[in-house]
């Protein structure tokens, strides 16, 4: 979100160019992080989300377009609920509001983790048979870790604030764990694990969940959405929907990974994504563990070049945040052997 602020006349004026006229009202909606996003009704008492689409981190607004206009259109010809592009003009955007459902922020129980891996998982199940071509790379290897290593290695060594000799423990702790950096995107090169269609922002206010029956009705913010292996889409979960604590809580004793909300995201999720390989179901718990460090790379990463990717609060926000991903892959080793218990007796 940028703060930015919109007059009602430019948003009037913007919904005017998609033929929307009779707007009664117009305003600032949801809390996403990454787009402005408003809510409009219309005199009929029809809703609708604009947005305008935040060009500073997608620099190709038509290809993430045609990818989910592709993406929606396949899902709804289903017979599924999703987005429904009404309009587009580089960089704003009309949706149908999606009625009767909304988005939590905050994961409250295990049986929301239940639901919302479940609706991921029929996410990706819909999409298996999308018709070519392949879909756009949005975000080019956004997930592969070892070229993440490869940035820290340069900020490392750039060391423009003179901070790396404050993050040894980080460093070793990182380095510790160099070798299973691979394991994914080696799988993926050797055909092992197949590329399949992921959304890669899989966290809990990115589904909406229906007002009545609590269930994942559809799936929402589709900007991400782009080709690469199933397992990243479940890692983030596990390093979203089971955290104890905040991204950025500052005393780690607070901060591990819940077995029972990973439970619940493996009974969920393993419901419906019935396309998964033997390599994919293998690597299944592996997968938490790999994207939390992998994002703890990245806040290293930024923290090392001086903060220039992630918007910081205060001096070592990024240092905390790396902290916080390190404990969850810490704790997520401790419970290695009953999270992987876990994933085989529910992928029987
Ligand atoms: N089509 C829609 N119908 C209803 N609510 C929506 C719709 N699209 C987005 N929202 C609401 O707006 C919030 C932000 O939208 P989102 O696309 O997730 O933006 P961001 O990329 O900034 O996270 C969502 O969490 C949801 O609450
Ligand atoms: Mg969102």
């Amino acid at each position: 979100m940028s703060n930015r602020t919109y007059t009602d006349e430019e948003l009037k004026s913007v919904l005017d160019g998609f033929g929307i006229r009779d707007v009664v009202s117009v305003g600032r909606y949801g809390s996403g992080h990454i787009n402005d996003t408003f809510k409009a009704d219309d005199a009929r008492g029809v809703s609708y989300i604009l947005q305008r689409i935040n060009t500073d981190i997608f620099p190709d607004p038509d290809a993430m377009m045609d990818n989910i206009s592709r993406v929606t259109g396949h899902i709804r010809s289903k017979g599924g609920r999703s987005l429904e592009v009404l309009g587009y003009s580089n960089p704003w955007r009309l949706y149908a509001f999606i009625t009767g459902a909304r988005t939590i922020d905050l994961i409250e129980n295990s049986s929301q983790a239940f639901l919302a891996a479940n609706a991921f998982a029929k996410f990706q199940n819909a999409l298996a048979d999308l018709p070519a071509p392949r879909l756009h790379e949005i975000l080019p290897r956004f997930h592969d870790t070892v070229n993440r290593l490869r940035l820290l290695d340069e900020a490392a060594k750039a060391d423009v604030k003179g901070r790396l000799a404050s993050v040894s423990r980080e460093m070793d702790f990182v380095n510790a764990r160099r070798e299973e950096a691979g394991r994914i995107v080696n799988a993926m090169a050797s055909g092992e694990i197949p590329e399949r269609i992921t959304h890669n922002d899989t966290k809990i206010n990115n589904v909406m969940l229906d007002d009545v029956t609590q269930e994942g009705v559809a799936v929402i913010d589709l900007d991400t959405t782009m080709p690469g292996s199933a397992l990243y889409d479940f890692g983030d979960m596990v390093r979203t929907s089971t955290a104890a604590a905040a991204e950025d809580e500052k005393d780690l004793s607070k901060v591990f990974s819940r077995k029972e909300y990973f439970e619940a995201l493996v009974k969920g999720y393993l419901k419906d994504a019935k396309f998964l390989n033997a390599a994919e179901l293998d690597a299944l718990a592996f997968s938490g563990r790999l994207i939390t460090l992998t994002i703890g790379i990245r806040f290293l990463t930024d923290y090392l070049a001086g903060d220039t990717y992630f918007r910081t609060a205060y001096e070592d926000h990024n240092l905390v945040r790396c902290r916080t991903q390190l404990k969850m892959v810490a704790s997520m080793e401790e419970q290695r052997g009953e999270y992987e218990r876990i994933v085989r007796e529910n992928a029987k």
